[in-house]
Protein backbone atom coordinates (compact mmCIF):
# COMPACT_ATOMS: atom_id res chain seq x y z
CA UNK A 1 0.00 0.00 0.00
CA UNK A 2 1.31 3.34 -0.92
CA UNK A 3 0.11 6.96 0.17
CA UNK A 4 -1.52 8.97 -3.02
CA UNK A 5 0.10 7.60 -5.78
CA UNK A 6 -1.81 5.92 -9.09
CA UNK A 7 0.01 2.42 -10.01
CA UNK A 8 3.13 3.12 -12.62
CA UNK A 9 3.03 7.15 -12.44
CA UNK A 10 6.77 7.29 -12.40
CA UNK A 11 6.63 4.03 -14.94
CA UNK A 12 8.13 6.79 -17.91
CA UNK A 13 11.27 6.79 -15.78
CA UNK A 14 11.57 3.63 -15.35
CA UNK A 15 13.86 1.53 -17.27
CA UNK A 16 16.92 0.30 -15.94
CA UNK A 17 17.71 -0.08 -12.52
CA UNK A 18 20.79 -1.57 -10.42
CA UNK A 19 20.09 -2.61 -6.90
CA UNK A 20 23.18 -2.01 -5.11
CA UNK A 21 23.45 -5.05 -2.19
CA UNK A 22 21.43 -7.48 -2.11
CA UNK A 23 20.97 -8.80 1.86
CA UNK A 24 17.49 -8.74 4.03
CA UNK A 25 16.51 -5.55 2.52
CA UNK A 26 17.41 -5.61 -0.77
CA UNK A 27 16.66 -9.07 -1.75
CA UNK A 28 12.95 -8.05 0.10
CA UNK A 29 13.01 -5.55 -2.77
CA UNK A 30 14.00 -7.28 -5.50
CA UNK A 31 11.86 -10.37 -5.09
CA UNK A 32 8.62 -8.13 -5.59
CA UNK A 33 10.41 -6.28 -8.64
CA UNK A 34 11.14 -9.34 -10.79
CA UNK A 35 8.07 -11.10 -9.60
CA UNK A 36 6.60 -8.52 -11.93
CA UNK A 37 9.54 -6.41 -13.76
CA UNK A 38 6.95 -4.70 -16.39
CA UNK A 39 4.47 -3.61 -12.76
CA UNK A 40 7.25 -2.17 -11.05
CA UNK A 41 8.14 -0.19 -14.28
CA UNK A 42 11.34 -2.02 -14.72
CA UNK A 43 12.56 -3.08 -18.47
CA UNK A 44 15.56 -3.75 -17.18
CA UNK A 45 16.95 -4.97 -13.81
CA UNK A 46 20.17 -5.43 -12.70
CA UNK A 47 21.89 -6.52 -8.73
CA UNK A 48 25.14 -6.16 -7.60
CA UNK A 49 25.85 -7.80 -4.67
CA UNK A 50 29.06 -10.50 -3.91
CA UNK A 51 26.77 -12.98 -2.17
CA UNK A 52 23.38 -13.36 -4.26
CA UNK A 53 20.39 -15.46 -1.82
CA UNK A 54 18.75 -18.14 -3.89
CA UNK A 55 16.08 -15.92 -5.32
CA UNK A 56 18.24 -13.05 -6.86
CA UNK A 57 20.55 -16.62 -8.48
CA UNK A 58 17.67 -17.98 -9.55
CA UNK A 59 16.57 -14.41 -11.47
CA UNK A 60 19.95 -14.37 -12.87
CA UNK A 61 20.53 -18.04 -14.12
CA UNK A 62 16.17 -17.81 -16.16
CA UNK A 63 17.92 -14.56 -17.80
CA UNK A 64 15.48 -12.51 -15.83
CA UNK A 65 18.04 -10.38 -14.26
CA UNK A 66 21.85 -9.53 -15.03
CA UNK A 67 23.52 -10.37 -11.75
CA UNK A 68 26.82 -8.58 -11.14
CA UNK A 69 27.36 -7.11 -14.57
CA UNK A 70 29.99 -4.15 -15.84
CA UNK A 71 28.98 -1.09 -14.90
CA UNK A 72 27.17 1.20 -17.11
CA UNK A 73 25.12 4.40 -16.46
CA UNK A 74 21.57 3.09 -15.28
CA UNK A 75 18.04 5.20 -14.93
CA UNK A 76 17.72 4.15 -11.46
CA UNK A 77 20.72 2.80 -8.71
CA UNK A 78 19.30 1.65 -5.59
CA UNK A 79 21.30 1.41 -2.59
CA UNK A 80 20.94 -0.97 -0.25
CA UNK A 81 24.31 -1.54 1.20
CA UNK A 82 25.25 -1.19 4.93
CA UNK A 83 25.71 2.88 5.62
CA UNK A 84 29.44 2.29 6.81
CA UNK A 85 29.87 0.62 3.43
CA UNK A 86 29.20 3.14 1.40
CA UNK A 87 32.09 5.71 1.64
CA UNK A 88 34.16 2.57 0.35
CA UNK A 89 32.03 2.13 -2.57
CA UNK A 90 31.26 5.23 -3.57
CA UNK A 91 33.98 5.41 -6.42
CA UNK A 92 32.81 2.05 -7.82
CA UNK A 93 29.03 3.43 -7.82
CA UNK A 94 29.60 6.53 -10.18
CA UNK A 95 30.47 4.32 -12.79
CA UNK A 96 26.14 3.23 -12.74
CA UNK A 97 25.48 7.42 -12.03
CA UNK A 98 24.54 9.79 -14.49
CA UNK A 99 23.18 13.26 -14.45
CA UNK A 100 19.49 12.42 -14.48
CA UNK A 101 20.32 8.64 -12.27
CA UNK A 102 17.65 8.67 -9.53
CA UNK A 103 19.06 7.42 -6.56
CA UNK A 104 17.03 5.32 -4.18
CA UNK A 105 18.75 4.96 -0.74
CA UNK A 106 17.59 2.84 2.27
CA UNK A 107 20.68 3.29 3.84
CA UNK A 108 20.02 4.62 7.68
CA UNK A 109 21.34 7.98 8.43
CA UNK A 110 23.38 8.91 4.98
CA UNK A 111 21.73 12.19 4.21
CA UNK A 112 20.30 13.61 0.79
CA UNK A 113 23.81 15.88 0.86
CA UNK A 114 26.22 13.30 1.45
CA UNK A 115 24.59 10.48 -1.77
CA UNK A 116 24.68 13.64 -3.70
CA UNK A 117 28.36 14.73 -3.12
CA UNK A 118 29.60 11.27 -3.09
CA UNK A 119 27.47 9.98 -6.59
CA UNK A 120 27.02 13.17 -8.29
CA UNK A 121 23.45 13.14 -9.68
CA UNK A 122 21.35 15.67 -7.69
CA UNK A 123 17.57 13.39 -8.04
CA UNK A 124 18.54 11.49 -4.85
CA UNK A 125 15.57 9.41 -2.49
CA UNK A 126 16.42 8.71 0.83
CA UNK A 127 14.15 5.71 2.48
CA UNK A 128 14.03 4.65 6.14
CA UNK A 129 12.38 0.62 6.15
CA UNK A 130 11.82 -1.50 8.99
CA UNK A 131 13.10 -5.07 9.80
CA UNK A 132 9.57 -6.35 8.84
CA UNK A 133 10.00 -4.75 5.42
CA UNK A 134 12.48 -8.20 5.00
CA UNK A 135 8.67 -10.05 4.65
CA UNK A 136 6.85 -7.39 3.23
CA UNK A 137 5.02 -6.34 5.99
CA UNK A 138 7.03 -3.20 6.94
CA UNK A 139 6.54 0.34 6.72
CA UNK A 140 8.99 2.90 5.19
CA UNK A 141 9.11 6.87 5.20
CA UNK A 142 10.94 8.40 2.57
CA UNK A 143 12.43 11.71 2.01
CA UNK A 144 13.37 13.52 -1.97
CA UNK A 145 16.14 15.88 -2.82
CA UNK A 146 14.93 19.63 -3.94
CA UNK A 147 15.86 18.16 -8.01
CA UNK A 148 12.87 15.52 -7.87
CA UNK A 149 9.75 15.79 -8.61
CA UNK A 150 5.95 14.14 -8.88
CA UNK A 151 7.62 11.30 -11.62
CA UNK A 152 10.72 10.66 -8.76
CA UNK A 153 7.89 10.69 -6.32
CA UNK A 154 6.17 8.27 -7.99
CA UNK A 155 8.78 6.22 -8.69
CA UNK A 156 10.51 5.55 -5.78
CA UNK A 157 7.24 4.39 -3.71
CA UNK A 158 6.86 2.10 -6.61
CA UNK A 159 9.91 0.38 -5.95
CA UNK A 160 9.73 0.76 -2.20
CA UNK A 161 6.35 -0.76 -2.10
CA UNK A 162 7.81 -4.69 -2.15
CA UNK A 163 8.92 -3.96 1.49
CA UNK A 164 4.87 -3.13 2.29
CA UNK A 165 3.59 0.14 3.10
CA UNK A 166 4.96 3.46 2.00
CA UNK A 167 4.77 6.81 3.27
CA UNK A 168 6.25 10.15 1.49
CA UNK A 169 7.43 12.44 0.39
CA UNK A 170 7.95 13.54 3.52
CA UNK A 171 10.88 16.21 4.39
CA UNK A 172 13.87 15.21 5.19
CA UNK A 173 14.24 17.03 8.57
CA UNK A 174 11.17 14.23 8.96
CA UNK A 175 13.79 11.13 8.73
CA UNK A 176 14.64 11.33 12.29
CA UNK A 177 11.43 10.94 13.40
CA UNK A 178 10.90 8.50 10.64
CA UNK A 179 13.32 6.48 12.22
CA UNK A 180 12.16 6.92 15.82
CA UNK A 181 8.56 6.03 15.08
CA UNK A 182 8.75 3.11 12.43
CA UNK A 183 12.34 2.42 12.05
CA UNK A 184 12.70 1.43 15.99
CA UNK A 185 9.06 1.00 16.41
CA UNK A 186 9.50 -2.87 15.81
CA UNK A 187 11.70 -2.85 18.67
CA UNK A 188 9.31 -1.08 21.11
CA UNK A 189 6.32 -3.95 20.57
CA UNK A 190 8.99 -6.72 20.91
CA UNK A 191 9.66 -5.16 24.45
CA UNK A 192 5.77 -5.26 25.13
CA UNK A 193 5.65 -8.78 24.15
CA UNK A 194 8.65 -9.37 26.68
CA UNK A 195 7.18 -7.17 29.11
CA UNK A 196 3.41 -8.60 29.04
CA UNK A 197 5.39 -12.24 29.71
CA UNK A 198 7.20 -11.25 32.27
CA UNK A 199 3.75 -10.13 33.82
CA UNK A 200 1.71 -13.16 32.97
CA UNK A 201 4.60 -15.45 34.53
CA UNK A 202 4.71 -13.11 37.76
CA UNK A 203 0.84 -13.42 37.72
CA UNK A 204 1.29 -17.51 37.78
CA UNK A 205 1.72 -18.82 34.77
CA UNK A 206 4.70 -20.87 33.58
CA UNK A 207 7.11 -19.14 31.59
CA UNK A 208 6.79 -20.92 28.70
CA UNK A 209 2.86 -20.79 28.90
CA UNK A 210 3.06 -16.66 29.47
CA UNK A 211 5.76 -16.29 26.22
CA UNK A 212 3.19 -17.71 24.19
CA UNK A 213 0.07 -16.16 24.98
CA UNK A 214 2.37 -12.87 24.90
CA UNK A 215 3.51 -13.51 21.52
CA UNK A 216 0.23 -14.46 20.11
CA UNK A 217 -1.83 -11.82 21.29
CA UNK A 218 0.48 -9.37 20.06
CA UNK A 219 0.53 -11.11 16.83
CA UNK A 220 -3.40 -11.41 16.80
CA UNK A 221 -3.90 -7.84 17.53
CA UNK A 222 -2.13 -6.50 14.82
CA UNK A 223 -3.76 -8.61 12.74
CA UNK A 224 -6.80 -7.16 13.83
CA UNK A 225 -5.24 -3.84 13.44
CA UNK A 226 -4.77 -4.58 9.80
CA UNK A 227 -8.05 -6.23 8.94
CA UNK A 228 -10.53 -3.34 10.09
CA UNK A 229 -11.01 0.13 8.97
CA UNK A 230 -11.36 1.30 12.98
CA UNK A 231 -8.68 3.67 14.82
CA UNK A 232 -6.52 1.52 17.36
CA UNK A 233 -8.07 3.98 19.53
CA UNK A 234 -11.43 2.66 19.15
CA UNK A 235 -10.39 -1.01 19.25
CA UNK A 236 -9.14 -0.34 22.52
CA UNK A 237 -12.59 0.77 23.28
CA UNK A 238 -14.18 -2.15 22.11
CA UNK A 239 -12.52 -4.76 24.97
CA UNK A 240 -12.72 -2.04 27.56
CA UNK A 241 -16.03 -2.73 29.32
CA UNK A 242 -16.52 0.19 32.12
CA UNK A 243 -15.45 -1.27 35.21
CA UNK A 244 -14.10 -4.73 34.23
CA UNK A 245 -10.85 -5.89 33.69
CA UNK A 246 -9.18 -4.32 30.72
CA UNK A 247 -10.52 -0.95 32.42
CA UNK A 248 -8.55 -1.88 35.51
CA UNK A 249 -5.20 -2.32 33.44
CA UNK A 250 -5.60 0.33 31.41
CA UNK A 251 -6.18 2.94 34.54
CA UNK A 252 -2.81 1.83 35.68
CA UNK A 253 -1.06 2.39 31.85
CA UNK A 254 -2.91 5.98 30.97
CA UNK A 255 -2.94 7.83 34.40
CA UNK A 256 -0.18 10.19 35.33
CA UNK A 257 1.20 10.29 31.99
CA UNK A 258 1.65 6.60 32.23
CA UNK A 259 2.72 4.69 29.05
CA UNK A 260 1.94 7.76 25.97
CA UNK A 261 4.15 9.80 28.23
CA UNK A 262 6.75 7.25 28.01
CA UNK A 263 6.25 6.57 24.68
CA UNK A 264 7.04 10.10 24.01
CA UNK A 265 9.88 10.27 25.99
CA UNK A 266 11.39 7.15 24.22
CA UNK A 267 10.54 8.55 20.43
CA UNK A 268 12.17 11.91 21.62
CA UNK A 269 15.06 10.41 22.95
CA UNK A 270 15.49 7.85 18.86
CA UNK A 271 15.00 11.47 17.26
CA UNK A 272 17.66 13.25 19.44
CA UNK A 273 20.08 10.20 18.99
CA UNK A 274 19.67 10.06 15.36
CA UNK A 275 20.45 13.73 14.66
CA UNK A 276 23.62 12.71 16.66
CA UNK A 277 24.70 9.91 14.74
CA UNK A 278 24.07 12.16 11.49
CA UNK A 279 26.39 14.87 12.56
CA UNK A 280 28.93 12.44 13.73
CA UNK A 281 28.09 10.90 10.04
CA UNK A 282 29.33 14.01 8.65
CA UNK A 283 32.21 14.68 10.32
CA UNK A 284 34.24 11.23 8.79
N1 LIG B 1 17.42 -4.35 8.16
C1 LIG B 1 16.65 -3.35 8.55
O1 LIG B 1 15.71 -3.48 9.34
C2 LIG B 1 16.87 -1.97 8.03
C3 LIG B 1 16.04 -0.96 8.47
C4 LIG B 1 16.25 0.31 7.97
C5 LIG B 1 17.26 0.54 7.07
N2 LIG B 1 18.05 -0.49 6.67
C6 LIG B 1 19.13 -0.20 5.76
O2 LIG B 1 19.09 -1.09 4.69
C7 LIG B 1 20.40 -1.30 4.22
C8 LIG B 1 20.61 -2.77 4.02
O3 LIG B 1 20.37 -3.44 5.25
P1 LIG B 1 20.28 -5.03 5.29
O4 LIG B 1 19.77 -5.39 6.63
O5 LIG B 1 19.60 -5.52 4.07
O6 LIG B 1 21.85 -5.35 5.20
P2 LIG B 1 22.55 -6.67 4.68
O7 LIG B 1 21.65 -7.85 4.85
O8 LIG B 1 23.92 -6.70 5.29
O9 LIG B 1 22.68 -6.40 3.11
C9 LIG B 1 23.68 -5.62 2.52
C10 LIG B 1 24.19 -6.41 1.32
O10 LIG B 1 25.04 -5.57 0.53
C11 LIG B 1 26.15 -6.34 0.13
N3 LIG B 1 27.26 -5.44 -0.20
C12 LIG B 1 28.18 -4.90 0.62
N4 LIG B 1 29.00 -4.07 -0.06
C13 LIG B 1 28.60 -4.09 -1.34
C14 LIG B 1 29.03 -3.43 -2.53
N5 LIG B 1 30.07 -2.58 -2.51
N6 LIG B 1 28.36 -3.67 -3.67
C15 LIG B 1 27.32 -4.53 -3.70
N7 LIG B 1 26.85 -5.18 -2.60
C16 LIG B 1 27.48 -4.95 -1.44
C17 LIG B 1 26.44 -7.22 1.31
O11 LIG B 1 27.21 -8.31 0.92
P3 LIG B 1 28.21 -8.96 2.02
O12 LIG B 1 27.35 -9.50 3.11
O13 LIG B 1 28.92 -9.99 1.27
O14 LIG B 1 29.08 -7.83 2.50
C18 LIG B 1 25.01 -7.62 1.73
O15 LIG B 1 24.56 -8.76 1.04
C19 LIG B 1 21.35 -0.70 5.26
O16 LIG B 1 21.91 0.49 4.75
C20 LIG B 1 20.47 -0.39 6.43
O17 LIG B 1 20.85 0.82 7.07
C21 LIG B 1 17.88 -1.73 7.13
Amino acid sequence: MTAGYPPNAGQALLKHAVLVGAGRMGSAMARGWIADLGAAGLAKLSVVEPHPGDDVSQAAATKLIDLNPAPQVADIVVLAVKPQGFAGAADTLKAWVGPDTLVVSIMAGVTIDRIIGALGSKKVARAMPNTPGAIGMGATGFALSEACGEAEAAATAGLLEPLGFVAGPLKEAQMDAVTAVSGSGPAYVFLLVESLAAAGKSAGLDEATANALARETIIGAGALLGEFAESPAELRKQVTSPGGTTAAALDVLMTGGGMPDLMRKAVDAAVRRGAELAREAEKK
